[in-house]
């Protein structure tokens, strides 16, 4: 068997990315939404697409994550499997999907791994109901990704976007929960809006590979929301943010050229028009 084989073929599986922690081998992941983005993520080779809540926000136009329901979920999650047949798909099971009882957690999950193809689903926080939800999944074969530090379903409870685990405390808090999100069968741990350090011990501590978002350089992979790094979302400004491009202002140039040439007659020109003699 061929190594690639032996790690779940070409899209890869959670063995890979533990393999991948252990060689010292960063993790590339990105949200995808549709097919279109997805097929593009998944040629510059990406290693895992995440199907991210942040739905609600940056395609849906939601305030938050929390009205995403799991049908919005899945009809995208869908798009994004057609798009990248080949690359290791991560779905955010929605607020209220998991949390009621472990076996709605397994019903809901379930139903997201069998009518869209991803190999993985995601759920925030590590309160007693939501480690119970965790073991459920993964005692039922479905790898579970953790979601630690500023986790957007709680944003009512935790009073916005701030950085989780300041001050001792608070610190050892974050750390048992990564454990217990560790022993309950995380196969992987995202890391939301952490000092640096802090998430810098939790990945030494932890077997299974964490994945920063605003969580410093130390975290075994990293994560943005796409629009985000294609400087496609001009009003979000985050000390972690760094815009890889700057399309907002290319997709503003291209429209108004668009405009342009339509009002003035000169788009279509003869070379995008069809004769009746071909
Ligand atoms: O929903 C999402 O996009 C996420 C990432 C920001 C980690 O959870």
């Amino acid at each position: 068997m061929s190594e690639q084989e032996a790690h779940g073929g070409s899209r890869g599986s959670v063995l890979r990315f533990r393999e991948m922690k252990r060689r010292g081998e960063k993790i590339v992941a990105l949200t995808a939404y549709d097919a279109l983005f997805a097929r593009l993520l998944a040629e510059a080779g990406v290693d895992l697409l995440l199907v991210g809540d942040s739905l609600g926000q940056v395609v849906l136009g939601y305030p938050s994550t929390l009205p995403v329901t799991l049908d919005e979920m899945i009809h995208h999650a869908r798009a994004v499997r057609r798009g990248a047949p080949d690359t290791f798909l991560v779905l955010d099971l929605p607020f209220l999907t998991y949390q009621i009882s472990p076996e709605e957690a397994l019903r809901n999950a379930g139903r997201a791994v069998k009518e869209t193809g991803v190999e993985a689903v995601k759920l925030e926080g590590a309160a007693p109901r939501v480690l119970r939800a965790v073991e459920a999944l993964v005692e039922a074969g479905i790898p579970v990704m953790g979601h630690l530090g500023f986790t957007p379903q709680a944003v009512h409870a935790l009073g916005g976007p701030r950085v989780q685990g300041r001050g001792e405390g608070e610190g050892l808090r974050l750390k048992n929960q990564a454990r217990a999100l560790e022993g309950a069968g995380c196969f992987a741990l995202v890391l939301e809006l952490v000092p640096w350090e802090l998430a810098a011990e939790i990945t030494a501590e932890l077997e299974i590979p964490t994945i920063g978002i605003g969580a410093g350089p130390r975290c075994d992979g990293q994560v943005l929301v796409v629009f985000d790094a294609l400087g496609l979302n001009p009003g979000f400004h985050p000390r972690f943010l760094k815009r890889f491009a700057h399309l907002d202002g290319e997709v503003r140039r291209a429209v108004e050229a668009y405009a342009a040439e339509v009002r003035k007659g000169t788009f279509p020109g003869p070379e995008h028009s069809f004769p009746l003699e071909p």
